[in-house]
């Protein structure tokens, strides 16, 4: 029958969605919901235009329209034209987050010391180098990714590969330079074949990451994916249900916004990342620089 899903295509599918996986791929859903509201509510700017040289004038791909289905009923929605924000739980109780602060004068060397040549799991059988972080110890900005990639493995830097560079374009858009943020991960070494870190990796790490970001006391911190905004906010929320909103973290202002790697496999995104990013601009008092060569 058309439009049924056949034993056969699932089969095909999930096969088509292992093979993405073995490739890095991970992210395939689609939030029609806040496509809709995209639609309505197009960025000032979008991060292209902040990057490249004034005189390319962007273009906003233009999607081919979906012819309707015939025969489908047209549903009319009761729903508000604009979705409120989804409020997040209340601050988390007494956990790891607490051992954090209890280590008085600490230091990002005696983190990193502390972290010394890592065995507590089982990253450290593939990881060629440990990547701690980058940047100022005294930035107002951190930026907080999931993991090492094979660039960063090989450089011991965070963000040096491909979507590092995007996220350095990003960092310069916003008027500032690598050196005038700091940059970390989740995880401090590599998952093989770059999959998700797994729960027991992110929780025998992430102790450090918290030692880092309460040393380093920044006034933003933006959770570049979902694996950076689950580990500091400890949610299981989608992160589409509170990117780009203000949230707080142990005094920090929070905001979450999609990776640099998604937006490589997705540029249409690129205009909602920009947007979070002005505002963090705005809290920061930064003023974007245009003509960034992308
Ligand atoms: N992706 C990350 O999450 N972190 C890096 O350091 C590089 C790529």
């Amino acid at each position: 029958m058309p439009g049924q899903i056949t034993e056969n295509l699932k089969k095909k599918v999930a096969g088509r969605l292992a093979f993405y996986e073995d490739l890095g791929i991970r992210f395939f859903y689609r939030d029609r919901r806040r496509e809709a509201l995209f639609e309505q509510e197009k960025p000032v700017e979008s991060l292209d235009n902040a990057m490249r040289p004034a005189e390319i004038a962007y273009q906003e791909p233009t999607l081919p329209k979906i012819p309707r289905r015939p025969g489908l009923q047209k549903v009319v929605s009761t729903a508000p034209s604009k979705m409120p924000p989804v409020p997040l739980p209340a601050a988390p109780g007494p956990s790891l987050f607490d051992a954090a602060d209890k280590i008085v004068g600490d230091t990002l060397l005696r983190i990193r010391e502390d972290l010394g040549e890592c065995t507590r799991c089982k990253l450290y059988k593939h990881r060629h180098t440990i990547v701690f972080g980058d940047g100022s110890p005294k930035a107002e900005l951190v930026f907080v990714g999931e993991g090492p990639g094979a660039d960063e493995d090989a450089q011991g830097l965070p963000f040096v590969g491909r979507a590092g560079k995007l996220l350095t374009q990003m960092i310069e858009a916003m008027g500032l330079e690598r050196q005038d943020v700091y940059i970390c991960n989740v995880v401090k070494c590599r998952p093989p074949e770059n999959r998700t870190p797994e729960d027991d990796e992110v929780s025998t790490c992430s102790p450090f990451l918290l030692r880092q970001l309460e040393v380093i006391s920044p006034k933003v911190i933006v959770c570049l994916g979902a694996v950076a905004a689950k580990t500091l906010l400890r949610t299981n929320r989608g992160i589409s249900q509170f990117r780009g909103q203000w949230l707080d973290y142990r005094g920090s202002k929070l905001m979450a916004t999609y990776h640099p790697a998604y937006l490589l496999r997705n540029p249409n995104a690129k205009g909602e990342v920009w947007k979070d990013l002005q505002k963090v601009m705005a809290v920061l008092g930064l003023q974007a620089r245009k003509g960034k060569p992308a």
